[in-house]
This record gives C-alpha cells, sequence and structure tokens, in this order.
C-alpha cells in the first residue's frame, strides 16, 4: 500500500499522507508527491488539492535515517518547486507540526491553515544542518528576513497562533481541520491566486542588523546556527536559484560533517531511552499520585516536576516549618515559571492545589510510589523506609533519590524489595532532564518499567545505571575531576583549564563548576569514607576546604570572588596553598587541555561498560550530556572517543 492516497469531494482532491510514526519525508514520499502533482495537474476535474497528514502529526521533517546515505532524487527542494509550479493550487493542512522539510513543503504548497495547536519551524539546526529544501531561502521571502532568522537559528516551532501573525499561514482553523482545509480552498478558487513564495520579492538588512544576528547565533557554540544565518543572508541579496544553490551547498557540507552525525546519535539515542529493549514488553504500574519525603533542594524540585507532568502529590516532613520551606521552594519554581512567561498565575494555582503536605506518613497511604529524598545518611535513610514498609499501599513502589549510599543497603529495610528501586535526579531536578535509574537486584520488572514510564511522563531522560559509588554520572566526574586535578599539578593554570572546557563546549569548566556547588560536598564523602579506613590520597581540593576554600558560598574556593560578583578571579592564595604540590610542566594548548579531560571521561565511560554499569555507550553519552552540561554537537564523550578513532 502507498503512503500517499487521493480521494475527491467535489472539485477538491484531498491528498492524505500515511507515512507512520510522524509522516516523515523519505524517497518513497519524495516519489509519491511528485507522481501526484503530475496527475492531478492533468485531472479536469480537480480544481484544487488539500494535502494532509494520518496519524499524530503533519510532516515532522525530511527522513533523518536516510542522513547517513547518500541523497537519492527526486530530492526535496525539486518536489517543493515541483508542488509550487502545480496548476492547480495545493493547500496544506497542518496538525500536530509541520518542522523542517514538513514546512518546506508547506511553503511550496499555495497556501497554508494549520488547526490551534498545531506548530511551525525549522529545527534543523537542533541535528546540526541547516534547512536543506528553501527554508532559509522562502521563509524570508513569506514572512521577512527577521522572522526566518529566527526560526532558522534557533530550531523553535512556533505555535499556529505565532505563525499567523508571523505571515508563515494564512489562516487558523478552528473546527475540523480537514473541513475547514477543504472550505478555505473552495474560497482562495473565488479570487486571483497569490503569488508563489519563491517568486516574491525579498527585503535586504544593514550590516547592523546581521551583526547583531551573527553574535546571537554564536552564542549556540557550534556551526550550523552560523550557517544558517549566512545562507539567509545570501538569499536575502541573491536570485531565488542562486541561494538554492548556495543553500542546497551548506546543507550536503552540513550533512556529512561530524556535529550533524553527532546530533543525530543524540536525537536517536533521546528517543530510545524512555523505551529501552529490557523494558518494552513490561506493562509499568499506574502512577498518579506520588508521595515524596523530604523536602529540600531535592524533594521540592522533583515535586515541581511531578506537579508540572500533571502527578497530585503530597510531602512528607519532619515538622510544619521543614513542610512550610518546603511548599514555599515549590511556589518559587512556578512563580519564576510565570516571569518567564511559561505559566499563568491560574496555571499555577491549579498545579499548586494538586500538592498536599504532612508531617504524617499515615498520609502517604494512597500513594502510587513514593520517593525518599532525605538527608544521605543510610541511618536515616532506613528509618524512612521502616516507615513506608508500615504506611504504604503493599503495591506502591518505594524510590530513593540516593546519591552515593548503596541502594542495597536501604532497600534491606523493607519487607520486599521488589517494590524498591532508584531514581536518581538532578538539581535542580524541576530543570535537569537526567534521571539514572537504579535498580537492585530483587526490584520486579514493572517497577523497573514504571520508572521509565515515570521518566517519559516528566520528559527526563531516564538511563538504566548499576549499582556502584557514584552510579555512571558522579562516577565519571570523579575521575573527570581528578585529572583536571592531575592538569594543576603538572603547573597547567586553574583558569586555563576552565576556559579550555568552556572552548570545547561546555558551559563551565570543571573548577568553576565546584566553586558554584561547593567543594564541602564530595570532600565531606571523603572524609567520611577515610574515617571508615578507606585509604583516599588527600586532593587538592581538600587542601582549600581545609583552609575554609568551600567554593563561591564561602567567598571563595579554586578561585577569589569579589563581594556579590560571581565572577572567577585567579587566586594566588589558591597559588600559595598549592605550591607545594605543583611541577612545572610543558604547558599544553587548549585543545591538548580538553582532549586530556575528555580522554578521562571516555575511559572511565569505558571501565563503566566493561563492569555492566551502563548498558550502552550512548547511555554514557546521555548521562553527560543531560547531567553534566556535555556539549551535544559532540555527541557526548563515548561518541566523541570513537569518532576520534575513526578520523
Ligand atoms: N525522521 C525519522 N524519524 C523521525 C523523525 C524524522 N524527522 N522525527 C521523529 N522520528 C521518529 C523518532 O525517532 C521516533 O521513532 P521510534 O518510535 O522508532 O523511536 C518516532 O518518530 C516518534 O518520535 P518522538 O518520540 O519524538 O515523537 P513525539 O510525538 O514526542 O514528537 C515530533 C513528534 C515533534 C515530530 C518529534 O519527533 C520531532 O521533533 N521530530 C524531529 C523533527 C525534525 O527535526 N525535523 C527536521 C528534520 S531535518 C529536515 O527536515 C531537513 C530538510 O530541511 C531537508
Ligand atoms: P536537603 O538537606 O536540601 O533536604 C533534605 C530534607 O529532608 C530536609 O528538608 C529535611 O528536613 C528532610 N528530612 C530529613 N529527614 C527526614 C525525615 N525523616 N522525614 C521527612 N523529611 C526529612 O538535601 P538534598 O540536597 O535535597 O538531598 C536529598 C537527597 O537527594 C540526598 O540523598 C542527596 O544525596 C540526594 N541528591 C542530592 C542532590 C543535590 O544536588 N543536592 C542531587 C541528587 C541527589
Amino acid at each position: 500500500m502507498s503512503v500517499l492516497s487521493v480521494r475527491y469531494q467535489g472539485e477538491i482532491a484531498v491528498v492524505t499522507l500515511d507515512n507512520p510514526p510522524v509522516n516523515a519525508v523519505s524517497e518513497e514520499v519524495r516519489k509519491g508527491l511528485v507522481a501526484l502533482a503530475d496527475q492531478l495537474d492533468e485531472d479536469t476535474g480537480v480544481a484544487a488539492v488539500v494535502l494532509t497528514c494520518a496519524g499524530r502529526t503533519f510532516i515532522a521533517g525530511a527522513d533523518v535515517r536516510e542522513f547517513g546515505k547518500p541523497p537519492v532524487g527526486p530530492h526535496l527542494p525539486d518536489v517543493v518547486t515541483r508542488l509550487e509550479q502545480a496548476k492547480k493550487p495545493w493547500v496544506a493542512a497542518i496538525h500536530g507540526a509541520a518542522l523542517g522539510g514538513g514546512f518546506e513543503i508547506a511553503m511550496g504548497c499555495r497556501f497554508r491553515v494549520a488547526d490551534r495547536s498545531a506548530k511551525v519551524g525549522l529545527p534543523e539546526v537542533t541535528l546540526g544542518i541547516i534547512p536543506g529544501a528553501s527554508g532559509t531561502v522562502r521563509t524570508p521571502r513569506l514572512a521577512g528576513v527577521e522572522a526566518a532568522v529566527e526560526f532558522a537559528t534557533s530550531g523553535k516551532p512556533v505555535s499556529a497562533h505565532q505563525a499567523l501573525q508571523s505571515g508563515v499561514i494564512d489562516k487558523v482553523i478552528d473546527g475540523e481541520l480537514l473541513e475547514g482545509a477543504i472550505a478555505f480552498a473552495l474560497e482562495a478558487l473565488n479570487h486571483p491566486l497569490p503569488q508563489p513564495v519563491s517568486a516574491r520579492p525579498v527585503e535586504t538588512r544593514d550590516e547592523a542588523f546581521w551583526e547583531k544576528a551573527k553574535k546571537q547565533a554564536a552564542r549556540a557554540g557550534y556551526q550550523a546556527p552560523l550557517s544558517a544565518l549566512d545562507s539567509i543572508r545570501f538569499a536575502s541579496r541573491h536570485s531565488f536559484d542562486e541561494a538554492m544553490a548556495y543553500e542546497r551547498q551548506i546543507f550536503l557540507d552540513l550533512r556529512a560533517s561530524d556535529e550533524a552525525a553527532a546530533l543525530r546519535a543524540v536525537f536517536f539515542a533521546e528517543r530510545a531511552a524512555p523505551r529501552p529493549a529490557f523494558v518494552k514488553d513490561t506493562k509499568p504500574r499506574p502512577v498518579a499520585r506520588v508521595g515524596i519525603v523530604g523536602g529540600g533542594t531535592m524533594g521540592a524540585g522533583i515535586a515541581s516536576s511531578c506537579l508540572s507532568a500533571g502527578l497530585n502529590v503530597v510531602l512528607i516532613e519532619r515538622d510544619d516549618e521543614a513542610l512550610a520551606r518546603g511548599r514555599q521552594s515549590v511556589e518559587r519554581t512556578f512563580a519564576g515559571a510565570i516571569k518567564r512567561g511559561k505559566l499563568s498565575e491560574e496555571g499555577k494555582e491549579t498545579l499548586m492545589s494538586a500538592l498536599s503536605g504532612s508531617t504524617d506518613y499515615a498520609d502517604l497511604g494512597e500513594c502510587d510510589l513514593v520517593i525518599e529524598a532525605v538527608f544521605e545518611e543510610i541511618s536515616v535513610k532506613r528509618d524512612v523506609f521502616k516507615n513506608l514498609d508500615r504506611h504504604c499501599r503493599s503495591d506502591a513502589i518505594l524510590a530513593t533519590n540516593t546519591s552515593y549510599l548503596d541502594p542495597r543497603e536501604i532497600s534491606s529495610a523493607l519487607k520486599d524489595s521488589s517494590r524498591f528501586l532508584g531514581l536518581h535526579f538532578f538539581s535542580p531536578a524541576n530543570v535537569m532532564k537526567l534521571l539514572e535509574i537504579v535498580p537492585v537486584p530483587e526490584t520486579a520488572d514493572d517497577v523497573l518499567a514504571s520508572g521509565f514510564a515515570l521518566g517519559k511522563q516528566l520528559g527526563k531522560v531516564p538511563v538504566r545505571a548499576g549499582i556502584c559509588e557514584g552510579f555512571i554520572g558522579n562516577r565519571i566526574l570523579k575521575r573527570y575531576r581528578a585529572e583536571a586535578e592531575t592538569l594543576v599539578r603538572e603547573g597547567i593554570a586553574i583558569a586555563d583549564i576552565d576556559a579550555a572546557m568552556r572552548g570545547f563546549g561546555f558551559k563551565m569548566g570543571p573548577f568553576e563548576a565546584q566553586d558554584l556547588g561547593g567543594l564541602d560536598i564530595a570532600f565531606l564523602q571523603r572524609e567520611g569514607a577515610r574515617a571508615e579506613g578507606a585509604e583516599i590520597p588527600e586532593t587538592l581540593g581538600d587542601i582549600l576546604v581545609r583552609s575554609g576554600r568551600k567554593g563561591q558560598k564561602s567567598g571563595g574556593g579554586w578561585y577569589d570572588y569579589a563581594d556579590g560578583d560571581r565572577t572567577p578571579r585567579p587566586s594566588s592564595a589558591v597559588s600559595d596553598l598549592l605550591a607545594a604540590q605543583v611541577t612545572n610542566g610543558p604547558q599544553l594548548d587548549p585543545e591538548e587541555i580538553s582532549e586530556r579531560l575528555v580522554r578521562a571521561l571516555a575511559a572511565e565511560g569505558e571501565v563503566i561498560l566493561t563492569e555492566g554499569v551502563a548498558h550502552s555507550a550512548s547511555d554514557i553519552d546521555l548521562v553527560e550530556i543531560h547531567g553534566y552540561g556535555f556539549p551535544r554537537w559532540k555527541g557526548g564523550p563515548m561518541f566523541w572517543k570513537d569518532q576520534r578513532l575513526r578520523s
């Protein structure tokens, strides 16, 4: 059966594309559209064509799975042009999302209508490429240069309402989309047709505009947004045909780039993450009501995340004061969302009304899942789980958010450990996407599956981790920090190391990040282990903490900070403190520094893979990207290392 079908409603031909899951434009779709345009041009009974899609969305773009292979004709730019040149006007009827090649096909249609909830955008830069089928050439002709720059360099889709305002669609249909689109087409036939987009003039902008846009695009840290801008700029100064050739060349060059390969790998890994093979066929337990024990930094963040996903939350604290603080933290998070225009006042009220609080564990009786986020002390946690055992339903899932404790020592406090698992969120839990899921040997399959289902519901990237100190992420972090300290011992300046890692694409270097989070947490953990007899050599961080330098919160850590200023300043006090530890070896350039550190990340990743703590290299990459700020256009440390080996 073909992915394209046609039926007739009077003089309107309705073309339906049905290519699950997201109607991506594959070779078959491109061929089919050209054949239908030819067929309908010759059909004297047809006055106009409505292009609609089956399933959850309009065309979500070119088929990304074809990007690793040589391009095969007919090419998408030619398909778009063929639709534009059709003798009968085509009307794109958009529901779900018209993205990338999907939006470009819609621009080849003479008209575009969309239902209220539709979205339109050019997300190609998020895949390391630029639009390759006239997105940077037709959009400025349709909506102006400024809108085109925003679409193509940010990659962010806009709502149907915004699309109407910027002129990329002609109408928002309130009722049933197809009916509305047919009525729109019939009405349009009563008037002279508008010019095809390619024939419309394009405005020019002055140098100041392009300079500003370039600065903005450069902030992304990788090539594609700058190239998208370059292509729009070219399109604003050249003929349509010249601009199309220019765009196509950049598209093809970038499509073959390392950055695009990395971003594609991350795209597919993220989509595969919530449904790994080991839970695919297991039905998760239903979760509608979540209990959270501990309303501190993590508990409040997890509560906000659960509420935002539509879950009911019961927050448990030690006393009324702590409970009030937890509630206030959740409120502050939502107030921040209102300030950023992401939430309305009524929306906040609705979310807060789904939050209840208590100091009595008996109020967790109706919860389907309880997440513990109390102090990181084994005795405190075991007590909490004994209470949960007493008060929770016997089928309720019980989870810990511990960072470093052995989950088996916590679960053994329960009568039935099959309902237990680790759900390791990252701070701030309402923002960070990573969720490490840590089963104990007894964890039931459907409990594990429920962890992944929860991750998906919360919009997180869930990754299974085995039991070891620090699970995947914090264990790799430890190795990373140790290697960074080794560089300092070799005589590389702290500021040079941080700058090199920013140059690589991290938002912060390893030392700046520690100053922000505080050096004392890891210090106390090492001290605790030493007290229990572990032989842990003195780290440079230990030396700093012992002399009162805990990071920004104590006025200084690896750097000095002026009062009320978060700008790190190289510290002579630190140089003095560490002088005896430092030998002056050869200086390294920024690439050599970042290479050393990323190799350390990948090396620990290899060990973790061999031990079975991580299931796949791409899981490790997701952990680093979503929990630790690794630049996604480098694919994660494991992808990066493999790419290095290939080149
Ligand atoms: N090509 C191939 N497969 C795609 C795809 C694409 N463009 N977009 C999504 N898929 C696949 C996913 O891999 C996933 O497959 P799986 O079920 O086997 O894991 C499945 O479709 C569903 O995807 P999601 O889980 O993301 O589904 P959602 O319903 O959550 O989201 C969506 C739907 C908003 C359309 C989202 O999938 C999306 O944003 N897709 C990417 C859109 C995109 O980047 N388009 C541009 C492509 S490049 C291009 O068009 C170049 C052109 O200019 C020439
Ligand atoms: P926190 O100190 O901010 O909050 C802990 C809260 O638990 C406090 O509000 C306290 O009153 C409450 N509490 C203590 N005992 C309790 C009990 N018996 N019953 C009810 N409430 C109780 O600590 P934070 O940072 O939120 O950490 C919590 C857990 O999350 C720890 O296990 C930690 O290792 C883990 N974690 C922390 C991360 C972070 O960056 N802070 C990141 C990931 C995990």
